[in-house]
């Protein structure tokens, strides 16, 4: 630096002045939490009056439908938008086909509709993918070597997005990621005149060791065995690919794509923001909750501080809104 920019000799700069006093720090903020960015996902199961704890997740419950109902109401009054539900399927109810996916009596599908009763104005989205109906845990149908087949798979999808709409849900969510099921799901939703049930498409999703704490929620651990999903999930190490996928899902007809997981991908989000401009969402998943969660209670990082601080971060990188299992806990700091 020349210096003919020095009056004197203090800094050139001082970029301390603006962080000096709250009112400046205020003027100057560029990006803001609300609870407006917040999507709570929840589990559901079977029975009346059940509240079953995930080990791994703690303060996260499967709630039976009469206490789901009841959250769901609870969620409004925090200013929560919506909720992305999951089921807790039954053993009996697990088949190579998962066609309990589709049945339009099975309890993915009442809870949607519990929920819209209980509380109309909460968003409901729901998870388009056959892993909770497989008793392999894969999100498909497979051959005989494990293989999961795409456009079968497909079909299943279809029948299981229209299953959901039908019985009300606002947004269905692909979470499967076989090729072409967007294009797909659209059609069947626009055939069925569900013209205005919105995509939310699971466009870039990593095949990621950080949803161990979630399929032991869902029970698909045990299921998945040593198995993996490499032939679908997409590899951490790729960039150009999550843009690709992206850009595909958006021109087959979602109305969101989603990131996941989230804080390790980061980068994906702000690149796919910046280059598509489409409504971005991000995941913060589940074991990305349970790591916090040790560390919080062990007293080696603050919560409520760290909870703000991991949530903000996803709105700078680009995200438009969160799904977090700590969408409770920030609502009720933001207020
Ligand atoms: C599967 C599905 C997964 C999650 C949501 N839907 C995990 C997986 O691919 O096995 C993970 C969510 C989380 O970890 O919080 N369709």
């Amino acid at each position: 630096m020349s210096k003919s920019l020095h009056r004197g000799p203090f800094p050139g700069t001082r970029m301390r002045r603006m962080r000096a006093d709250d009112f400046s720090r205020r003027l100057m903020r560029e990006n803001t939490l609300s609870v407006d960015d917040l999507i709570y996902p929840m589990f559901v199961r079977e029975g009346q009056d059940q509240r079953e704890p995930v080990a791994s997740m703690p303060g996260v419950e499967r709630l039976s439908l009469d206490l789901l109902a009841e959250e769901a109401k609870q969620l409004v009054e925090l200013g929560i938008p919506a909720i992305a539900l999951f089921p807790v399927v039954g053993k009996d109810k697990k088949s190579l086909d998962a066609a309990e996916a589709y049945n339009p009596n099975a309890l993915a599908q009442k809870a949607i509709a519990a929920v819209k009763d209980a509380a109309p104005e909460l968003g409901v989205i729901t998870d388009v993918a056959l892993d909770p109906y497989t008793t392999h845990g894969q999100d498909g149908i497979i051959d005989d070597d494990g293989y999961v087949l795409n456009d079968q798979t497909v079909e299943t999808l279809c029948k299981q997005a229209l299953a959901q709409a039908d019985a009300g849900a606002d947004v269905v969510a692909p979470s499967d990621m076989m090729d072409g099921r967007i294009g797909a799901v659209r059609q069947t939703l626009e055939s069925a005149g569900h013209v205005n049930v919105r995509i939310l498409s699971y466009a870039a999703k990593y095949a990621s060791s950080y949803y161990g704490p979630f399929r032991d929620a869902v029970g698909s651990a045990g299921n998945l065995g040593g198995g993996n999903k490499y032939s679908y999930q997409m590899d951490p190490a790729n960039s150009d690919e999550a843009l690709h996928e992206c850009a595909l899902d958006l021109a087959e007809g979602a109305d969101m794509i989603m990131i996941k997981p989230g804080m390790p991908y980061l980068d994906i989000i702000r690149r796919v923001k910046d280059e598509l401009a489409a409504p971005t969402y991000a995941y913060q998943v589940s074991g990305e909750y349970a790591m916090h969660c040790a560390a919080f209670d062990n007293g080696w990082l603050s919560r409520e501080a760290v909870i703000l601080e991991s949530l903000l971060a996803f709105k700078r990188a680009g995200a438009d809104g969160i799904l977090t299992y700590f969408a409770k806990d920030a609502a009720k700091l933001l207020s």
